[in-house]
């Protein structure tokens, strides 16, 4: 009794705002996605719970990658091997994936691992699930993403339309062709942010007395602008706006890397080059991970030819 009242005060409370282009969200929340709503519906309980809160799984992780781990076509997979993405240009979603639950990751975030929280001025262990970073029931955020990560009362926005462009939004109700162009990495442009949402679990990076900018290995400077010093400064803003040359084509060139453009109104001015374009969290590391040690955009830790390729496109030493 006392969860069905509570369901039903959340119902109305969720039904109240709409927060557009939003899934799982006000306006998009389909509580049957991860709740069971009565006993008797028809399911298989050896893999369908109830377990605790109604949940259709036994864990978080468990729940959300019963849909996001590739079996579901229109649920943006989040779980290596990805192959959803393999038609569109970067081949890859903005944020990259993970691997095996419970299995320590070093190319990227762990789930369901407890670990010490790298670049963290408190020493504090963490064991990660879906919902350390996103709401489940939605936000006003890019992505659901919690306003508070770290849980220390910060209300961060990472707002869609402000601080991140799509170019173009996924169907409703999905379907996999729109989730495979909306979900891609090609289809988000940054404005600003996402760093400073990251560096909530991450404060030495933070903009501050441990980190002040632009500190690269003291720590790495992010939200700086490629222009920010006067020539000859450590970047070369002309060779980054080209896109051509070191880092770019022959051998070891990679695609541009992701960046933000804080002035961007669009998402055409959010992902056109330019000498003001600021480096940020996103332009060297993937959100979930990737196939590179740190969750890096580039083999930069493995060596080889491509080693310094995202650091050429900036810096073209
Ligand atoms: C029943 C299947 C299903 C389950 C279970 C599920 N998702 Fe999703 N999720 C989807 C689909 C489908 C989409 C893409 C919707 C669209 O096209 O906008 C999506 C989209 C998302 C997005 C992108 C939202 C946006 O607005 O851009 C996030 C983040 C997400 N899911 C996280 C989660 C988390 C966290 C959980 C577990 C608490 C979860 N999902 C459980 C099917 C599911
Ligand atoms: C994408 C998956 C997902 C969807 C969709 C979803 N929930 Fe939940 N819900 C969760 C998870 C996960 C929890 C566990 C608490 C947490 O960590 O977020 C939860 C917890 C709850 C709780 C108990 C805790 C609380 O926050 O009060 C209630 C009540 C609830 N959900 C109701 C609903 C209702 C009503 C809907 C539909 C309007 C809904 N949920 C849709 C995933 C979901
Ligand atoms: C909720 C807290 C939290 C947030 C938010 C967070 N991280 Fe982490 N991060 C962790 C924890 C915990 C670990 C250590 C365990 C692991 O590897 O998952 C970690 C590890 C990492 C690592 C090392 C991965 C490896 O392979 O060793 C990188 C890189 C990283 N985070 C980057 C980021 C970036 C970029 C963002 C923003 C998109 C971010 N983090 C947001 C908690 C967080
Ligand atoms: C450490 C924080 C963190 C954790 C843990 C995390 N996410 Fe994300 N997720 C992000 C960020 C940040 C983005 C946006 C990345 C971007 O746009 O560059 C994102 C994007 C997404 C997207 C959009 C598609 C994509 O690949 O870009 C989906 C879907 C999603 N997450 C689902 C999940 C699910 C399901 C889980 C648990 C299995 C999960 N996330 C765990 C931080 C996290
Ligand atoms: C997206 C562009 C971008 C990428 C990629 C990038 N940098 Fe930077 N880097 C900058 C900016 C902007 C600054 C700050 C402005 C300055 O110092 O001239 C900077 C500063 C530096 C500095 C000077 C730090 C200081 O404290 O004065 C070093 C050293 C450096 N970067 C090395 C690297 C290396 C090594 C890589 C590859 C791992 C790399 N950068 C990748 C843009 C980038
Ligand atoms: C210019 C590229 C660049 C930028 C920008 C950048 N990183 Fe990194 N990051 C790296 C590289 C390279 C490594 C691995 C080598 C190292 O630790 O110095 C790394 C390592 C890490 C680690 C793992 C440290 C450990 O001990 O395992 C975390 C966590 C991390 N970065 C988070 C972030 C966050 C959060 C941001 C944004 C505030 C950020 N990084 C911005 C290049 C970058």
């Amino acid at each position: 009794m006392k969860t069905m009242s509570l369901s039903l005060c959340l119902l109305v409370t969720l039904s109240a705002t709409t927060w557009a282009g939003n899934w799982h969200a006000a306006g998009s929340l389909q509580c049957g996605d991860c709740h069971l709503q009565h006993s008797s519906d028809s399911r298989n309980p050896t893999t369908e719970g109830p377990y605790s809160i109604l949940l259709k799984k036994n864990s978080i992780n468990e729940l959300c990658l019963s849909c996001h781990d590739g079996t579901n076509a229109t649920s943006p997979d989040v779980l290596d091997p990805v192959v959803m993405y393999n038609s569109t240009p970067s081949q890859a979603s903005a944020a990259g994936f993970f691997i095996t639950l419970a299995v320590a990751n070093q190319h990227g975030h762990s789930l369901g691992v407890p670990t010490i929280v790298p670049l963290q001025g408190a020493s504090r262990s963490m064991e990660l699930n879906c919902s350390s970073c996103h709401a489940s029931h939605g936000n006003g955020n890019y992505r659901n993403l919690v306003e508070d990560p770290a849980g220390t009362g910060a209300s961060i926005s990472v707002v869609e339309g402000v601080n991140v462009y799509e170019k173009v939004a996924p169907d409703n109700p999905p379907t996999a062709g729109g989730s495979t162009v909306a979900f891609s990495r090609d289809n988000i442009g940054y404005a600003s942010g996402l760093s400073a949402w990251c560096s909530a679990c991450h404060d030495q990076l933070a903009t501050n007395n441990t980190a002040t900018t632009p500190a690269h290995f003291n720590s790495h400077p992010s939200s700086v602008a490629l222009n920010a010093f006067p020539a000859p400064g450590h970047t070369d803003a002309a060779h980054w706006v080209s896109g051509t040359g070191e880092g770019f084509a022959g051998v070891g060139g990679i695609p541009r890397i992701p960046f933000q453009a804080p002035t961007a109104t669009t998402f055409v001015t959010a992902t056109t080059p330019q000498m003001t374009n600021e480096v940020s969290c996103m332009s060297c590391h993937k959100g979930h991970g990737s196939s590179n040690a740190k969750g890096l955009l580039w083999p930069y830790l493995e060596g080889g030819d491509a080693s310094l390729s995202a650091c050429q496109q900036c810096h073209n030493k």
